[in-house]
């Protein structure tokens, strides 16, 4: 070849294209709490073709209609009868904590010294490190989880681990090292300046990369001293594109402990607000035993309670009044905190959350709750340009559904089916209710499928 020719060009091989074709479930705008008759905001496109090319959604339209030139021999996923939705996004989770999960008898401080630092603590070998990050973000998606803001441990290989995994399937994963310089066993302290030397690095290396975003991650107030509280901060406000992630006023003997801890602050969440920690991308697990004024300064800043509902009954550590927060203006997701939660189904959290409502005379429609699992916490990260949608330019992050999965859900599905046409709520209500995993078909992320549930074989 003459010295002079131009390099050859290789193309980019066209990105592949699929369709899946069902019927289409997503939301356009908050639900809130009306009654489900008069919830707006719910986007029902029954058979729909949603076609999908390379990493995104490129279009959607009615199956009834021909697919455009170029689509035509695009190999169909026959979703026929089946929910499509935007993949859940669990606002908070611990990776660790699959080893802990459905531990018995004991309230959040006793829980965590009993069964969760123990289970943490072998984390800081890599090979636990990696294993469980890669069965953890099998299991979310197993579990219909396509994105998620995730607690791993103190050790910086257990953050490596799972932005390793989450970069290799393209998976938007928010995390980041967990601070903790006392109140906690050997093996899980650290101190304020290698700390800080581990998030720089792991922000360095990881943030913005890919899908992934780092979370400055204070794990409670109790377990940092107000100089690791203060660097914390100083993080937030030097790496103004990260996230922070905490818990806040979970449990009632944590708030008063708190409250010996830091006497002059103002309040728990007050701990964390006068540090700088308290922004637009705060996410703050729990939040039952909060005040107006803390509520008041969360909606100033527009940070959001991560809800976490099976985690909340089954601790014992209360129930949260979503609608007085969501009346003063709070941001609210919903979160399995699985190990304290006892399910990543973020369906049987929806489940539950129903359950902590209705015991304050409030309902909980589908409607709010789906939206809250998908759109609403997309906009409360700031991702709703990716996730939380089914919308051409979105990530394919999709997951097909049966709405119902064994005899008695199918009987109720079927006397539901009857009325469809006058209240699809009453439908889509018993699927989260009575469903889970075993409901799940497929799980897309970024347009490839990562999980399928076995083909039930015919006897
Ligand atoms: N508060 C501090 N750490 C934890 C944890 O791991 N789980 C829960 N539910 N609450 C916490
Ligand atoms: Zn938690």
């Amino acid at each position: 070849m003459p010295e002079s020719s131009p390099p050859l060009a290789h193309p980019e091989p066209a990105p592949t294209r699929q369709v899946l074709r069902g019927d289409l479930l997503d939301f356009t705008a908050d639900p809130g709490f009306a009654p489900p008759a008069e919830a707006t905001g719910v986007r029902w496109r029954p058979d729909h073709f949603l076609m999908i090319e390379g990493e995104r959604i490129a279009a959607i339209q009615p199956a009834s209609q021909a697919l455009p030139a170029g689509w035509a021999d695009v190999p169909v996923a026959d979703h026929r009868g089946q929910l499509v939705m935007p993949g859940f996004i669990d606002t908070h989770v611990h990776c660790p904590q699959l080893d802990v999960i459905a531990s018995y008898g004991t309230e959040l401080l006793d829980w965590l010294n009993t069964y969760t630092f123990p289970a943490e603590r072998r984390y800081i070998d890599p090979t636990v490190a990696h294993e469980g990050a890669e069965r953890f973000l099998h299991a979310l998606w197993a579990h219909g989880t396509t994105s998620a803001v995730v607690f791993p441990t103190v050790h910086k290989v257990s953050v490596e681990a799972l932005f390793d995994q989450a970069r290799a399937h393209h998976m938007r994963l928010i995390t980041g090292k967990v601070l903790m310089d006392r109140h906690a066993p050997e093996g899980l302290l650290d101190d304020v300046e290698q700390a800080e030397k581990d998030c720089v690095d792991l922000i360095d290396r990881f943030h913005g990369q890919d899908r992934l975003s780092f979370a400055v991650t204070v794990r409670f107030a109790p377990t940092s001293t107000p100089e690791q509280l203060t660097m914390a901060g100083r993080l937030c406000q030097t790496y103004a594109g990260t996230y922070m992630q905490t818990h806040v006023a979970e449990n009632r003997d944590e708030v008063k402990w708190v409250a010996e801890l830091f006497p002059t602050a103002r309040s728990y969440l007050d701990v964390y607000d006068r540090e700088g920690l308290i922004g637009p991308r705060a996410v703050l697990a729990h939040g039952i035993w909060l005040d107006a004024n803390d509520r008041a300064v969360l909606k100033a800043h527009g940070a959001q309670i991560a809800h976490s509902p099976s985690s909340n009954l089954f601790l014992g550590s209360g129930l949260f009044n979503w609608l007085e927060a969501e009346r003063e203006g709070v941001h609210v997701s919903l979160a399995s905190d699985v190990g304290g939660g006892t399910s990543l189904s973020m369906l049987r959290n929806i489940a539950d959350a129903y359950k902590i409502q209705a015991l304050q005379g409030v309902r909980l429609s589908a409607w709010k709750a789906l939206h809250t699992c998908t759109l609403g916490a997309a906009s409360h990260l700031g991702l709703a340009h990716e996730i939380g949608r089914l919308e051409p330019g979105c990530m394919a992050d999709v997951v097909a559904w049966h709405v119902a999965h064994g005899p008695v859900a199918e009987h109720r599905d079927r006397v539901a089916q009857d009325k469809l046409a006058r209240d699809l709520h009453e439908r889509v209500f018993a699927w989260v209710t009575m469903g889970d995993e075993r409901n799940l078909v497929s799980t897309y992320v970024a347009g490839q499928c990562v999980h399928s549930a076995p083909r039930a074989v015919d006897q």
